[in-house]
């Protein structure tokens, strides 16, 4: 943008409408990942190229299609891929393709550290209690798993029984997180999810008895939501001493229920604005930590905290004591999205897997790739990739920054921080920039603005390309590699 006054009319024309964050995919969207065909040959022999320039790891998504049905479908929001849950028939058979997509990348593999798994989907506690070992065996048909890393498990309430937790324990996976969205069992009924706040605590207090550190999502910005129902979700929850709770903005797009039918119950951005401030100020006078805009944990707990595999996207590079390491993300598996980052001067790939279970056991019979589309970085792509993320964590390192770039990040985009900074939502110093009070919230609209003359000269060369953005059923969201836009 040319000068302070066009962001600050970009501001003032955007700050009303409805957020979306940009949590995992950051710069460009995947709306722009347009190529189609990958030559994986190509995108492989780039990462090998690039992990011998800098240490590698792997930060391991591995994707459950499957969802329990509700109604409205999707449980009214989702935006991320699924397909609906019919019996356990489809785990088996899943796990067979997951196997043979493994085999493709194997060699590929051969020798990388992983630096942590997230089992997500979908609903990855749809498999029995005994299956869960089987998962960690797929994963070690690939890659060893280092002792002590992160094994994250994603799922719903009502499928976390106590023999499935304890499966999970004993196969090696040492953390949980719970989609709740909604305690009040009145308020989830708008989504058709049939749970319950009581299997909420149940699963919490069988995670206490076996010393299995928890995570609990919920969300704000829901259908006649209101300030005291937050509080009483959150106070409810933040009781239960759980480590670590993600309080995220409900992103509203796409044809979901949601937003077809019940714009009209749903809180403004300005409402929204609100039910952020309270809440983070609720957590914290629980004891907890902000750490993103959306995630808050508590380092005072009997069982430790950490969320290493988001962070990791927050920190792709990083030093040690023996020099640079970088962290690509696989994901693995339906609608898996990955990130083969190659190196700041020489950057690499993001691609994503089919999102239509046929079409991704079609690809791998017949010995495909099961990618649906991707896209190649250049330099100025990359690295608002790594400012969007790097923002996830509310403070950038110019140094790093300068050091990774050979550039300073406040004068690549000198107009938006000034006009930033002149609104209080942003604090520039000689070693940082962060974020500061609502403009934590307004992050989103911070990430927008960064990026807008890039995204305007990508939109430019499509249409005079006549690209077309293929459609898809998905949006941008938190966790799990399957969201997207
Ligand atoms: C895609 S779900 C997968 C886990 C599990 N199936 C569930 O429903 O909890 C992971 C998380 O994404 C978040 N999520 C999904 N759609 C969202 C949306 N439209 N807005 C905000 N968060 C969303 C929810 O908090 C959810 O817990
Ligand atoms: S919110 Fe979870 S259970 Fe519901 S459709 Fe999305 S992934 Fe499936």
């Amino acid at each position: 943008m040319r000068d302070l006054q066009a962001v600050f009319a970009f501001v003032e024309k955007h700050r009303r409408r409805r957020q979306s964050n940009k949590v995992l995919h950051g710069h460009p969207s995947p709306v722009h990942w347009l190529e189609q065909d990958l030559p994986m040959d190509e995108v492989l022999q780039a990462r090998q190229r690039s992990s011998r320039q800098i240490r590698k790891r792997v930060n391991l998504y591995v994707g459950t299609p499957y969802c329990l049905p509700t109604d409205p479908d999707r449980c009214g929001f989702c935006l991320f891929p699924s397909e609906i849950y019919t019996g356990h028939r489809q785990l088996d058979e899943y796990l067979g393709y997951l196997e043979r997509e493994g085999d493709m990348f194997r060699d590929h593999f051969a020798g990388t550290e992983l630096a942590s798994i997230y089992f997500g989907g979908g609903t990855s506690n749809l498999y029995k209690a005994d299956q869960y070992p089987r998962l960690m065996d797929v994963v070690r048909g690939v890659f060893e798993i280092p002792p002590h890393i992160e094994v994250t498990l994603e799922g719903i309430p009502q499928t976390f029984s106590h023999d499935k937790l304890l499966g999970m324990k004993q196969s090696g996976m040492n953390r949980i997180s719970m989609g709740v969205q909604q305690l009040d069992n009145e308020l989830i009924k708008a989504s058709g999810r049939k749970q319950t706040a009581e299997q909420v605590f149940r699963t919490l207090e069988s995670c206490d008895a076996i010393r299995l550190p928890a995570s609990v999502d919920l969300i704000f910005g829901w259908p006649n939501q209101t300030l005291a129902t937050m509080v009483r979700d959150l106070e409810a929850v933040a009781a239960t001493g759980v480590t670590h709770i993600t309080h995220y903005e409900l992103n509203v797009a796409g044809r979901t229920d949601f937003s077809r039918n019940r714009r009209g119950e749903l809180p403004t951005t300005e409402d929204n604005l609100e039910m952020y401030r309270v809440g983070k100020a609720v957590l914290e006078s629980c004891g907890y930590t902000q750490v993103t805009p959306y995630d808050f944990e508590r380092r005072d707990g009997a069982l430790a905290s950490s969320y290493l595999y988001e962070e990791l996207f927050r920190q792709p590079f990083q030093q040690d004591e023996h020099g640079p390491i970088g962290f690509d993300a696989w994901g693995w598996g339906y609608a898996g999205i990955s990130f083969f980052f190659g190196t700041p001067q020489s950057p690499g790939w993001a691609f994503m897997n089919q999102v239509r279970i046929e079409e991704y056991f079609s690809r791998i019979r017949n010995g495909q790739f099961p990618v649906m589309r991707g896209f190649h970085y250049s330099p100025v792509d990359l690295r608002l990739h790594l400012l969007f993320q790097e923002l996830q964590g509310m403070s950038v390192d110019r140094e790093a920054y300068r050091k990774r770039f050979g550039i300073d990040v406040v004068d690549e985009h000198r107009v938006v921080w000034a006009a930033f900074e002149d609104l209080g939502w942003v604090e520039v110093s000689r070693d940082r920039v962060t974020l500061t009070g609502d403009g934590v919230f307004y992050l989103p609209l911070l990430q927008t603005a960064l990026a807008h003359d890039r995204c305007e000269q990508m939109r430019r060369k499509q249409a005079s390309t006549s690209v077309a953005v293929p459609v898809l059923p998905l949006v941008a969201s938190p966790v799990g590699a399957g969201s997207l836009v």
